[in-house]
């Protein structure tokens, strides 16, 4: 704008207000952008607060023709701004009721409670058993000496079990070279909860009844085999003690834990800290077969738990041998005992008709709900 003309150039100014406000603010599809239109033209910057700064530069004769024509353009902003303003409220008004509606009375999500894995609940459940029966129970390391592990036990030292292929040797049986040497690995990680008999016998004088439930560990790692697992142990000692006493135990274990009428079934077997042993088995729940009717017959013929024969093996035992009560310092002349071994896994399979051992350690949150 030039001094030279200034009536001009508040004219020419002021049309070009006059023709483009209507459209700039009609053209805006949300409040902000309104409100930045508007403030283009009648703003602290905006361009008809420009045009007004220059009233008093204008003739007096025109000032007020011009003034007021000024005064009709910002209020026809203001009309046009609350116009749209209130239109486009309507809008969003509109767009909100026709739109997907939300449900306030649907139930919020709730947070999911955790449990305890049914191997756990599995060895809750053997510790009630046998504590009703009078057992105490003890837990050991599972970084054992290896003298406990094998050798107190009767293994003799080329017993397969003690190979290097079973056991997981602890570094300290690493010879100068680095080389892992059978003559120097005194410790194992445990390959059975058998240790706790050695431990318990050591400590304690008999009568004693005590089970022990813990990890072991075995250098296997195939689709059936878990390098770590569960077993519990269980032993008793006293005078008198008979094979009868043992049997007793394992009847009313295998009816708690399974159901009255569940079968057990003995065979001799050999382990080298009792004799006599045995292995038992009882009653597969997958088929239940051993009912006999056609249809459990039927289930027995398919069955993978099984295998067919109606019967799973759960345990070793047996009557704790002499040699085992002399490493621990008990007169054998004197005292006689049962001592018996299982894999909790086993046990979880069947109280809770699992059919793949696997599942039970893959934590797969989907299956484990279903138990
Ligand atoms: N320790 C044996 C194992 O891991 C199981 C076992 C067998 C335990 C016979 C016993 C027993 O107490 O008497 O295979």
């Amino acid at each position: 704008m030039t001094v030279d003309d200034p009536v001009q150039q508040f004219e020419a100014g002021l049309a070009k207000l006059e023709a483009t406000y209507p459209q700039a603010l009609e053209a805006c599809s949300d409040e902000q952008s309104l409100r930045a239109a508007n403030a283009r033209f009648v703003g602290p910057q905006g361009e008809l607060t420009a045009l007004l700064k220059w009233m008093p530069k204008l003739p007096g004769d025109r000032r007020k023709e011009l003034g007021q024509r000024a005064n009709a353009a910002k209020g026809g902003i203001e009309r046009a701004f609350a116009a749209k303003l209130a239109g486009l409220a309507a809008a969003e008004r509109e767009a909100e009721l026709s739109g997907p509606s939300v449900d306030v009375s649907l139930p919020g999500r709730h947070a999911r409670a955790g449990r305890l894995h049914p191997m756990t609940r599995v060895v809750h459940e053997l510790i009630d058993v046998f504590t009703s029966l009078g057992f105490d129970v003890a837990e050991g390391p599972e970084v054992e000496l290896y003298e406990y592990n094998f050798d107190k036990l009767g293994f003799p030292p080329d017993h397969p079990a003690t190979d290097m292929q079973d056991s997981f040797f602890v570094e300290t049986g690493l010879n100068a070279a680095g080389v892992l040497d059978p003559a120097k690995a005194r410790t194992v990680l445990r390959t059975h909860t058998s240790n706790m008999q050695v431990r318990e016998m050591l400590a304690r004088k008999p009568p004693m009844a005590v089970i022990a439930p813990g990890q072991v560990y075995r250098r296997d790692d195939d689709v059936t085999h878990s390098p770590m697992f569960f077993q519990i142990e269980g032993f008793l000692v006293d005078e008198n003690v008979s094979f009868a006493n043992l049997r007793g135990v394992l009847a009313r274990f295998a009816e708690r834990m399974f159901g009255e009428g569940t079968p057990v079934r003995l065979r001799p077997s050999y382990f080298p800290f009792v004799e006599p042993g045995a292995e038992v088995d009882i009653g597969c729940m997958i088929c239940r077969g051993w009912r006999g009717d056609a249809e459990a017959r039927a289930r027995q013929s398919q069955c993978r738990v099984c295998k067919t024969t109606g019967f799973v093996e759960v345990l070793g035992c047996g009557m704790i041998h002499p040699v085992v009560f002399q490493h621990a310092g008990i007169d054998p002349e004197k005292y006689t005992g049962f001592a018996f071994g299982m894999g909790i896994d086993r046990i979880a399979m069947l109280r809770y008709g699992v059919t793949d051992i696997r599942l039970l350690y893959e934590n797969d949150v989907r299956f484990l709900e279903q138990l």
